[in-house]
Parts: C-alpha cells; structure tokens; sequence
C-alpha cells in the first residue's frame, strides 16, 4: 500500500517529517508492508500535513495530521480507507482541488518529485520529445501562439523574448530561470521546483532549443534549500539519463545546466541585477538597454523567465498552443497557479484560468478570513502591487483589467487583511520595504522612500497632514517616472492605493482624497 507524506516546506514546517518517520515506524511495529512515498504538496496548505492513501478507488486524504494521530489512524483503518474526524475522502474529489484547471501543476502532489520514471508515466518529457523534432523557429512560434506571458509579473510574451535571442547570433547563449521568488505572499515557484522539479528541466531544454543555447542556470533564493537540494538531484538523475548533457536522447543537440544559490537580496530577483549576481558581483541594477535577450550573462543573449514560464512550456509542446490559449481571456491566456495568503482560513496554491475573481480566490477556495472577521483590503502581487478594496474583487483577473486599475497581477501572490488591518501603516512599510532592499543605485528610489516612509510617518501623525499628502504624492510620482527599476518604480502602487481606497486611515475624509 502506497502511504503519501509531503516533503514540500511547508509541510515540513508543520511537521511532516516527525509525521513519516511516525507512520514508518507504527506500520512497521504493526507488520504492514506500506511503500512510503515523499511527494509534492497538494497545495492546500490548511490541512498540511495531508497524508494520502492509496486505495483501489484513488487516493483518499488525511488532513491535517500530526504525529500523535498516526496510531490512531492505523487503528481507525486508514489503509484502507477507513472513515476518520481527519479524513476527507478522495483527495481530487476535495472542492478546493476538484476545481482548479492545473495545467504546469498537473503533477505537483501526485508524483515522486525526484523518479524519473514517475515523471515520464505521467506525461513527463512528451513536450521535449516535441520539440526535439521541431526546428528552433517552429518552437518559438509554438510558444508565441500559446500567448504564454512571463509569470514573475511583467507578462511580457515569452515567444517575442525567445524570438529575439533566436534572432541574435553569438558563439554562446544562456537560458537563465529567475527563481529568486522574493515577492511576499508567493510561493509557486518554489512548490513547483520541489514537487516537480523535472518539469522545470524540461521547459529550460526547451528554450534551449529554441534559442540555440546551450547551458542554463537556475538562480534559486537561497532560503529554499530543499529546491535546491531537490534540483539538484533531478539535474544528476536527468543527465544520467541522457536529458541533460552534449548529446541529448543521441539527437545531437546539447544542453546541460547548473543552480545558484541567491545572494539573499529581494533585488536580486530583479533581472539584471540578478546577471551582476551570476557573474559573481553585487546586485546592482543595470541600464536596460541592452536588453538581456542582446547581451545578458557575460555579455551573451540570454532568454531570462520565471520559473513557472518555464514550467508552463512542456504542456504547450506537448498538447499544442491552441490547447493552452484555449484557456483564459482576452490577452490573459492559460492559466496562473494563485498563491493564497494572509488572513485567510484556506491558504493554498489555484491553479486557474485567468477570467475568474478575487471574490473567487477569497471566498470560494479561501474560505473567507482565519479571523472571522470581514476583509478589508487584498495585496495582490506582492510588496509593488496595489491593495485592492472589496469594490474591485469583483473585476475578472487579466492582466489588461488590473493595469487600467493601477493595479497588477504580477506573480499571482495575494495577501488578504481583514478589517483590523491599518492601510497607513502598510503604506508605511511598502516605502520602508524599498527604502531597505533599494541597491542604491538611482536617487528616485535611495533617497525617496526613506523620505517616503518619513512623509507618511507624519501623516500618520497628523504634522502638517494635508501638506504632508501633497508632497507624498508628488514625491510618488518622482518615483513613478524616475526610477531605473521596478522595486523604486512600483513602490507608489501599494502607497497610492492604500491612500486613495482607505483615506481614513490617513486620517483623511473619504472625499479628499477621491
Ligand atoms: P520589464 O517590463 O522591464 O521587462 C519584462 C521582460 O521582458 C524582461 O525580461 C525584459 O528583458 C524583456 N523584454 C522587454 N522588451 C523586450 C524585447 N523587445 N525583446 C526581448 N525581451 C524583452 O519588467 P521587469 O523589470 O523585468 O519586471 C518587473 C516585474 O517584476 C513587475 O511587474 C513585478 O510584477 C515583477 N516582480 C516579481 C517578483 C517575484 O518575486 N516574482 C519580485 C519583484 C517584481
Ligand atoms: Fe536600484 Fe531602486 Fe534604482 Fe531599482 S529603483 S535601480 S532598486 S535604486
């Protein structure tokens, strides 16, 4: 009997390692023959620790288990199936799971991360096989047909950036993977690179092969040691097999990769500081142009994605780009995988077309807050992203809809806040976030969100509020249009949205500021 125990962080963060070595030892005292398999998180991050059993009628779910309640649930019958106060019955059957459309997570929670053999029985490798007998032109327009955005947050069409490196000749060129998920309330990335991390392989092979480079890097924050641990085995697994290396599958074409460990600075996910950072100096910010996609890593074209771009590029070789545009709306085409956070009482990762709400998101898959008390207010793409109020929750995500509201989809983090929350003091921070992780390099953003965060502590304290209010505007839109990056450049997002959906919190009338 197949028994599956996470080994995602966040289920090792509640306990998930205590909860296996539990449920080896009492099957053991017991004499049960169980094969204990370490997958990836479901992603319903609530009932973590979320042990599956396999039965003949699928796998069934117990949630959230700690170690004290394994003998139980061997007592109760669990192998087979058997009814518990933690059981939830079939796991796909679950409303939560049942309705998302996983397409790039479509085997994150259900395989062994790290089998190749279980990667390739449940689809794995069906995309490079494609694309292997494509030429390098075809692919690029594979994936520009898809309509597949960059997911870090800029939705800038990864088919036009391949298509430039494509079209820029070099001895060398590099694909480098941004998995430097510094964005707070995110975590798809990295329960992408733990649960699965051979997909993540495959998409990199991919564009090396449509870009003509190749090697590749993987540059990992370095607070996510068990993605890295976790691709690091999938590399060595992969290059054994002939995925990787000079020669792949004996058709003759080349591509091998490394991980980097970050520097820990949230800039560093920034692309060309992260470039400075690879090449061993600083992450400072460079002019952009040159783009990377004309002279990235030492100088080389370089394709730079997130990692679920990258993640999301098997599929579309695989099944065809109409299948994956047939997803979506508008120039918003696929799907994104939501990361669900804050105060709410069923935090987890959806994966769902875009189209649908955050009335959705919130209420449908998160259950409302943890608190019971009403929310306020919804972050949606992280520390640069816009607080949204309750009025606009019910606009369809797309990236187009959100931007002609002053507000971004980015990397599909959400941080929910409920009615206690105090928007002054989150739009403190925000320029307290910048003011800390700025890299110094241009003034707009070095010397304006200290001031920022100066400004609005003496709103917040009512010293000469109305002028105060005056001069913070003015000071974000110095910082709107004269940062070099987006960490100055976005800041003026959460502040200004804070300051025009929540004005009473700054101790404004609510017309004041309308
Ligand atoms: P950007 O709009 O300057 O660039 C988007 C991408 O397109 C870049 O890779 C750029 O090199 C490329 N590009 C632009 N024109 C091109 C062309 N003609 N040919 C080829 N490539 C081209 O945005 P940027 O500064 O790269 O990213 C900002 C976004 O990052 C924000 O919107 C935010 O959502 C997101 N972000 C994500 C974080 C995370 O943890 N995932 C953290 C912080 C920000
Ligand atoms: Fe550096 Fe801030 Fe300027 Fe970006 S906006 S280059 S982080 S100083």
């Amino acid at each position: 009997i197949k028994v599956f125990v996470p080994k995602d962080s966040a289920a090792i963060a509640v306990g998930a390692n205590a909860v296996a070595v539990a449920v080896a030892q009492e099957a053991e005292r017991r004499g049960l023959a169980i094969e204990l398999v370490r997958n990836g998180s479901r992603g319903l991050l609530w009932l973590e620790t979320l042990v599956e059993i396999q039965t003949s009628a699928g796998r069934v779910a117990y949630g959230p288990v700690e170690q004290q309640d394994v003998a139980g649930l061997f007592d109760a019958g669990w192998l087979e199936g058997k009814p518990h106060a933690l059981a939830h019955g079939l796991t796909e059957e679950i409303p939560y799971l049942k309705r998302q459309e996983r397409l790039t997570f479509a085997r994150v929670g259900i395989t062994d991360p790290l089998s190749l053999s279980d990667y390739q029985a449940h689809n794995g490798f069906k995309g490079l096989e494609q694309a292997l007998t494509l030429s390098p032109s075809a692919i690029v327009e594979q994936v520009t047909a898809s309509g597949l955005r960059g997911r870090g947050g800029a939705a800038f069409p990864t088919g036009i950036k391949w298509k430039t490196v494509l079209a820029t000749p070099a001895d060398q060129k590099y694909i480098v993977c941004n998995a430097d998920e510094g964005d707070s309330g995110t975590f798809s990335d990295r329960m992408l690179m733990e649960g699965d991390p051979y997909v993540l392989i495959e998409g990199m092979t991919i564009a090396g092969l449509a870009t003509e480079a190749t090697y590749g890097y993987i540059y990992v924050r370095s607070e996510y040691p068990y993605a890295i641990a976790a691709l690091e085995t999938a590399i060595s697994h992969a290059r054994e097999a002939g995925w990787l290396g000079s020669n792949i599958r004996n058709s003759g074409h080349a591509f091998d990769l490394e991980v980097r460990t970050a520097a820990g600075a949230y800039i560093c996910g920034e692309e060309t500081s992260m470039l400075e950072s690879l090449e061993g100096r600083r992450g400072l910010v460079r002019a952009k142009p040159p783009l990377p996609a004309i002279a990235g890593l030492f100088g080389k074209p370089t394709v730079i994605n997130n990692v679920i771009s990258l993640a999301s590029v098997p599929i579309i070789l695989a099944r065809g780009a109409d299948f994956y545009r047939d997803y979506g709306m508008g120039r918003s085409t696929g799907t994104l995988p939501f990361q669900l956070a804050g105060n709410l009482k069923q935090g987890g990762l959806v994966e769902k077309a875009f189209g649908l709400t955050l009335n959705e998101l919130l209420y449908d898959f998160g259950g409302g807050s943890a608190s019971g008390k009403p929310l306020r207010a919804v972050q949606v793409g992280g520390p640069l992203g816009a607080y949204l109020p309750e009025s606009q929750w019910s606009t369809p995500i797309d990236y187009e809809a959100y931007a002609a509201m002053q507000a971004m989809v980015g990397h599909g983090g959400l941080v929910a806040f409920d009615e206690t929350a105090d928007m002054s003091v989150l739009a403190e921070y925000a320029m307290e976030f910048c003011a800390i992780e700025s890299c110094g390099k241009c003034t707009p953003c070095r010397i304006g969100a200290v001031r920022g965060t100066e400004v609005i502590a003496k709103i917040r304290r009512n010293e000469q509020r109305e002028a105060q209010v005056v001069l913070l505007r003015d000071l974000c839109d110095t910082m709107l249009a004269g940062s070099l990056c987006a960490l100055g450049g976005m800041t003026p997002y959460p502040v200004l949205s804070a300051l025009e959906h929540f004005p009473e919190d700054f101790g404004l009338p609510a017309t004041q500021t309308n």
